[in-house]
């Protein structure tokens, strides 16, 4: 994310799709994405990872092809490029058994097997938009369970007001981890606990109806759709319940590049680039993004009152 954020953009983007659309047309188009944003669900079906429900946080566009979803990455425990995960990740992580501790300011502590969660919890299908802080961005159908549900049971206490999130650290599975002179490994992130708490938070075990592929964070990772890809650390290891901000990995690396927050915000561009269109991995034109990647509607309201060009 640091590097190599120039040479990702081809020349056909340059041309905005503002230049030939009317302002008055593209706020139309952005509003119609904004409508369809959310639609209800139905049904299930059966997949290898168990029965799978189709609930109503899914949107109704055209799914990023599963090559590539799992082909086209950004998991710097494996390198710097895109296709580099897709390669090395599978032969080396090992995501079973596999088991996140959770802890901190709740009253219970746990270690979670990831296989237990899956087999004692109602799967869920989400299709969300996955926007990286880089300005590309796909369309992909996960599996797992909301968060929130999960967090719940271990009873925060009043003193919980961050959840962290680590991702494993194991220079034999995770050779990125390595080159500790750049990156303060492990990977971890954060949310505030209300946005950790919101339905839209997940935690995804699978895509496209099979468990998910070593490079795109098996056996679980986050997926925070509002937000900039960052936040959805992959491969997790252990949840904390926390008073204070959680370092996170980017933030500690570039503050004024990557804040905490990171909610996916057209006007706010990132120093080195703008945020105010995206390349949809698969199309050719660049679209506009849209305020909290077109969830605003169910979650502006965790940030009432708040300066976003502040805390961004
Ligand atoms: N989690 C870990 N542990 N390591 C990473 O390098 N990259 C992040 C996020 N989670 C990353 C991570 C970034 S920048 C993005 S855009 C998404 O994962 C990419 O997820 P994907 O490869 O499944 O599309």
């Amino acid at each position: 994310m640091l590097i190599r954020h120039q040479s990702d953009l081809r020349p056909s983007e340059i041309t905005s799709r503002q230049s030939y659309l009317s302002r008055r047309q593209w706020m139309a188009g952005a509003g119609a994405a904004f409508l369809t944003a959310v639609t209800a669900g139905g049904g299930a079906k059966a997949s290898a990872l168990g029965t799978i429900a189709k609930t109503a946080y899914t949107i109704d566009e055209k799914q990023t092809s599963l090559e590539d979803v799992t082909h086209y990455n950004n998991f710097y425990e494996y390198g710097t490029d895109k296709e580099q995960p897709a390669k090395l990740a599978p032969g080396l992580l090992k995501p079973r058994p596999w088991t996140v501790r959770i802890s901190g300011e709740c009253k219970t502590t746990a270690s979670v097997d990831v296989d237990d969660l899956i087999r004692t919890s109602t799967l869920e299908e989400r299709v969300y938009r996955h926007r990286c802080v880089e300005a590309w961005s796909m369309v992909i159908p996960w599996v797992g369970v909301p968060l929130a549900p999960l967090l719940q049971r271990f009873e925060p206490t009043s003193k919980a007001k961050f959840v962290a999130f680590e991702t494993l650290s194991d220079v034999a599975q995770m050779p990125g981890e390595r080159s500790s002179l750049i990156y303060p490994w492990p990977y971890r992130e954060g949310l505030r606990i209300d946005e950790a708490m919101h339905p839209l938070a997940f935690l995804a075990v699978g895509l496209y109806g099979e468990a998910l592929p070593a490079q795109n964070g098996a056996p679980i990772r986050l997926v925070v759709p509002w937000k900039y890809g960052f936040k959805s650390i992959k491969s997790i290891v252990a949840i904390r319940f926390v008073e204070q901000v959680p370092p996170t990995l980017w933030n500690a690396l570039a503050p004024e590049e990557y804040g905490f927050y990171s909610n996916v915000n057209p006007t706010v561009d990132h120093p080195r680039w703008s945020q105010a269109k995206e390349r949809r991995i698969g199309e050719f034109l660049r679209r506009p993004t849209l305020m909290f990647n077109g969830y605003g509607e169910q979650v502006a309201g965790l940030y009432a009152g708040m300066d976003l060009k502040k805390f961004f």
